[in-house]
């Protein structure tokens, strides 16, 4: 899903380019030749900003072998690792080492070792009483009455047990279900409100280059520049939110299948339970050994199974523990990297600084074109800075910042990024041929469409900088990271281990009411026999006495 986060890297910088050169350019807009005079304080130098400064740093970054790797969860996931001759495994959370995920199989060894030994032992038993049933002669039993009760409690006892183990699964598979949706949710509505707000600055660079298309304002390249950065956000944007939408749909597929199997298999076994208990009380021997059979193969099935989740519920929680070391330690080389490229935090916090740098000069140019053009009462002797202009003072743009980058609160009468197109909207004459106001207005109609452009680039530079630096220093994934950590992932372990707990109590309690169908079928066998032959006793003894 984040994968294409590489794209990303150079949104911000890509953006701050375009906002230098459209500031270096403006100053010599051919009209606007006169303002060349006009100062603007520290006019950046281009090169010092693009991109190739831009992978210089990031590759300077790489190279830096200073960093340290930090191992995941290294103590939940210290586990024998049958690959490497039962030692110890050491890596960490590392999804692509095989060795960790030998390593989590094997705690489920146990769970398979008994379906493996279940299906081999019982299969020879199985085979034996066949045999026997068949070959041996029916020889005379000896019934106990004790044997006889027990087995029956034994009986209802694991039937009543399968039925709670029916119940737990069943709740902990429908719990289960709700807790991945909600998370898939949530991960979704996150990579949802990126591609939203990708989408916004694609917008607004799109107005600010519409303004550039039938005038000089805009110079080729830099229009070209906004093509690019353009299209790049919005590549990233459709590749995310489709890449979003096939993970999202391809997991939602699986997780209602694993939910159907589940309640499929929760529903089985209690059948299964219910009517081998039920056949074998009633004694009805036939149906008792097909279910036999068929109990055999669906315990050894669920006992795997219940080794599959266990395994799951071990990688959930080192999932969640990996993520809440990754978060605790942002600047450590981690697993992670692999799938999150990152910035470093210093690296992000100078491109946002460079951001608002720029925003302020953009505010700036566009407040000195008011203060010392639009709002001067220039007579015709002014030359270029004459255009006729007359009426109510234009309101300059509210600058966010200082020029110590430090917020800056609007004053009185300062319009806002937000509404300063509507509200200058007010200030535009209509012009003659020559560019000079026939009507009551301060701007020209080319000079308003200059300047909303000029905001509307410093207003998605501003409002998304700091969203695009999320998006650089895996801020955003981090955030994300912490709610699922914090509302998630208890949920999610907690249900995990309900259904491998749910499967456990079933397969258990299923294997031994079979042994115990068995073995009360027998007994019942032995007492109906023995009462017959005693009855017969009786019966002879009886009519020999008369
Ligand atoms: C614009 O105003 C600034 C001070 O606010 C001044 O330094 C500058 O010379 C002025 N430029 C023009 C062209 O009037
Ligand atoms: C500036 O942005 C607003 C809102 O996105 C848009 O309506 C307007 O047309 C844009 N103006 C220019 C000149 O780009
Ligand atoms: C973004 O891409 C989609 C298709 O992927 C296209 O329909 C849309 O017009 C593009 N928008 C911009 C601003 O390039
Ligand atoms: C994770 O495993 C892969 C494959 O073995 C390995 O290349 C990579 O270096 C490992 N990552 C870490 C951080 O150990
Ligand atoms: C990055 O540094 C800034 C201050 O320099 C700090 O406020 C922010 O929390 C840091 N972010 C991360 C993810 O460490
Ligand atoms: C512009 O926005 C400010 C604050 O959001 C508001 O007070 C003002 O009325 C708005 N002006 C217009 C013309 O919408
Ligand atoms: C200058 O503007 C006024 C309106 O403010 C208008 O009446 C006048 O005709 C304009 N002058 C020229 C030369 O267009």
């Amino acid at each position: 899903m984040f994968r294409t986060k590489s794209h990303w890297f150079l949104l911000l910088p890509t953006l701050i380019l375009i906002s230098t050169t459209f500031l270096s350019f403006s100053h010599g807009a051919s009209q606007y030749h006169h303002l060349q005079t006009v100062h603007i304080p520290g006019t950046i130098d281009e090169s010092e900003y693009g991109v190739v400064s831009w992978g210089v740093k990031r590759s300077v970054l790489e190279d830096n072998g200073g960093k340290t790797t930090l191992i995941l969860a290294p103590e939940r996931t210290r586990r024998k690792d049958p690959l490497n001759d039962f030692k110890y495994y050491t890596g960490g959370w590392n999804t692509s080492e095989e060795h960790y995920i030998s390593s989590v199989f094997f705690t489920a060894t146990p769970l398979f070792l008994i379906a493996a030994i279940w299906f081999l032992g019982f299969g020879l038993c199985l085979l034996l009483l066949c045999l026997c049933f068949c070959c041996c002669q029916r020889r005379n039993y000896g019934y106990s009455r004790t044997a006889y009760a027990l087995s029956l409690i034994f009986l209802s006892f694991f039937t009543i047990a399968a039925i709670v183990g029916c119940v737990v699964l069943y709740k902990g598979q429908e719990k289960f279900h709700d807790s991945t949706r909600d998370t898939l949710d949530y991960v979704v509505h996150q990579a949802d409100s990126t591609v939203k707000n990708l989408r916004s600055v694609s917008d607004y660079l799109a107005a600010a280059k519409q303004v550039g298309v039938d005038q000089i304002f805009l110079p080729p390249d830099v229009r070209n520049n906004i093509d690019e950065v353009d299209t790049m956000i919005n590549e990233s944007a459709s590749t995310l939110e489709h890449e979003t939408r096939t993970h999202s749909d391809t997991i939602q597929k699986v997780l209602d299948s694993v939910r159907v199997a589940l309640i499929i298999i929760a529903a089985v076994m209690l059948l299964v339970a219910f009517l081998g208990f039920l056949f074998s009380v009633l004694g009805m021997q036939c149906l008792v050994y097909i279910l036999v059979i068929i109990g055999w193969i669906l315990v050894a099935g669920t006992f795997i199974l219940c080794g599959i989740f266990l395994v799951i519920h071990n990688v959930v929680g080192d999932t969640c523990v990996a993520m809440d070391q990754w978060i605790q330690n942002p600047t450590a080389h981690t697993a992670l990297d692999d799938i999150l490229p990152c910035v470093d935090n210093s690296t992000a916090q100078e491109t946002l600084s460079e951001s608002k740098d720029v925003t302020f000069q953009l505010v700036g140019m566009v407040n000195q074109i008011i203060t010392n053009v639009s709002n001067i009462n220039a007579l015709p002797i002014a030359g270029p800075l004459y255009y006729n202009q007359s009426g109510p003072l234009v309101p300059v743009l509210c600058n966010p910042f200082n020029s110590d980058k430090t917020d800056h609160i609007c004053a009185a009468g300062e319009v806002d990024f937000s509404n300063a197109t509507q509200v200058w909207k007010k200030y535009v004459c209509q012009v003659s041929d020559s560019n000079i106001c026939t009507t009551v207005g301060r701007l020209t109609p080319e000079m308003y469409d200059q300047m909303t452009s000029a905001v509307n680039v410093s207003y998605g530079l501003n409002h998304y900088g700091p969203f695009l630096v999320d998006l650089l220093d895996c801020t955003f994934v981090r955030e994300t990271f912490i709610g699922i950590k914090d509302h998630y992932c208890p949920n999610l372990r907690k249900y995990c281990k309900w259904i491998y707990i749910g499967l456990d109590m079933v397969s258990a309690a299923v294997m031994l009411s079979l042994i115990f169908w068995v073995l009360y079928a027998r007994e019942r066998r032995h007492r109906k026999y023995t009462k017959l032959t005693d009855a017969a006793y009786a019966q002879d003894s009886f009519e020999k006495g008369s």
